[in-house]
């Protein structure tokens, strides 16, 4: 039995949809806190248990029986760690064969203020002594194509991530390769690295949108107190708006680059590419 929580959020749901192309839809649970989300997934044949991270009995519901958990990371800014904890002890009561866990992109070293939730949440992974395997995937590259829109209103790109390379991979890659790591019989490696094959700046993004849509967008860099007040104004969260403008700042020193080509290793073709990423998001 694979069980895969968050399996409601855009990543989970294409985990889900890859390991369904490898193991019998019944080997596979789908653990999410509202299952009204998931209907299509329980017509497919998916066990649909219902699991919150803040609720300890209703993971150990969720995971009796699991072979191997994907912990895909909560969403929730700074209650992650004690809710990440919970699923690690109820998996460590199920005595699970593998837990799996969607870190960040270096997270051992890596200077991203999100990153400190990941590195507290490896720490109890380890501690538990449960085979691990962390998947420190990289940014999506949805994080900038998913608000195209707004670039081609406003006629510029704007960020504070200067000339730093970014090794963004599409969700759908990141989730392709939790499946094959889920699936395979082998044993997996503890540690994956995973990014983009091809880096990127947001010049470079900006240069590509111009090209496909046959607008001048140029890139429009600000400091990051800029940035993030921009961010506010167009109304994110305050906790999140901190998060991109941080990441982006920090990406301008290479916080978010990487050219190790695990991911495209592991999928056993190249990672989707930058054109690829703004066709679709235009399309
Ligand atoms: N690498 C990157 O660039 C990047 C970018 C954004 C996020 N992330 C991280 O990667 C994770 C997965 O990404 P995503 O795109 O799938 O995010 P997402 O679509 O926002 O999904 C987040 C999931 O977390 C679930 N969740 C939140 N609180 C929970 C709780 N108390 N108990 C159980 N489930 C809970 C949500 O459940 P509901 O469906 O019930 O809301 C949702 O399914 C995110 O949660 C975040 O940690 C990474």
């Amino acid at each position: 039995m694979i069980i895969v929580t968050a399996a409601s959020g855009q990543l989970g749901r294409l985990v889900i949809q890859q390991l369904m192309q490898r193991v019998p839809a019944a080997q596979i649970v789908a653990a999410v806190r509202d299952v009204s989300k998931v209907a299509d997934l329980a017509a497919q044949g998916v066990q649909v248990r219902q699991a919150d991270y803040t609720d300890p009995a209703s993971l150990d519901r969720a995971l009796a029986g699991a072979s191997k958990v994907l912990l895909i990371s909560s969403n929730d800014l700074g209650q992650r760690v004690a809710q990440h904890r919970n699923v690690i002890d109820a998996a460590a009561r199920a005595k699970v064969g593998l837990l799996a866990y969607t870190s960040v992109l270096h997270a051992d070293t890596s200077t991203l203020g999100l990153a400190a939730e990941h590195r507290e949440t490896e720490a109890a992974i380890l501690a538990s002594g449960l085979p691990y395997t962390l998947l420190r995937n990289g940014w999506y590259v949805e994080n900038y194509t998913g608000s195209l829109g707004a670039a081609i209103a406003h006629g510029a790109l704007a960020g504070a991530a200067a000339d730093g390379r970014i090794a963004a991979a599409a969700r759908a890659d990141y989730a392709e390769a939790a499946a094959i790591v889920l699936a395979s019989a082998a044993a997996p490696q503890a540690i994956y690295e995973l990014a983009g094959d091809q880096s990127f700046t947001l010049t470079e993004l900006a240069a590509e949108v111009s090209r496909q849509t046959g607008k001048q967008i140029p890139y429009a860099n600000m400091p990051q107190q800029a940035y993030l007040d921009l961010l506010l104004n167009v109304g994110l969260p305050p906790a999140l708006a901190q998060l991109v403008a941080d990441s982006d700042a920090r990406a301008a020193h290479g916080a978010l680059d990487d050219n190790s080509g695990v991911l495209g290793r592991l999928l056993g073709r190249p990672t989707q590419t930058l054109e690829q990423a703004v066709r679709a998001a235009l399309a």
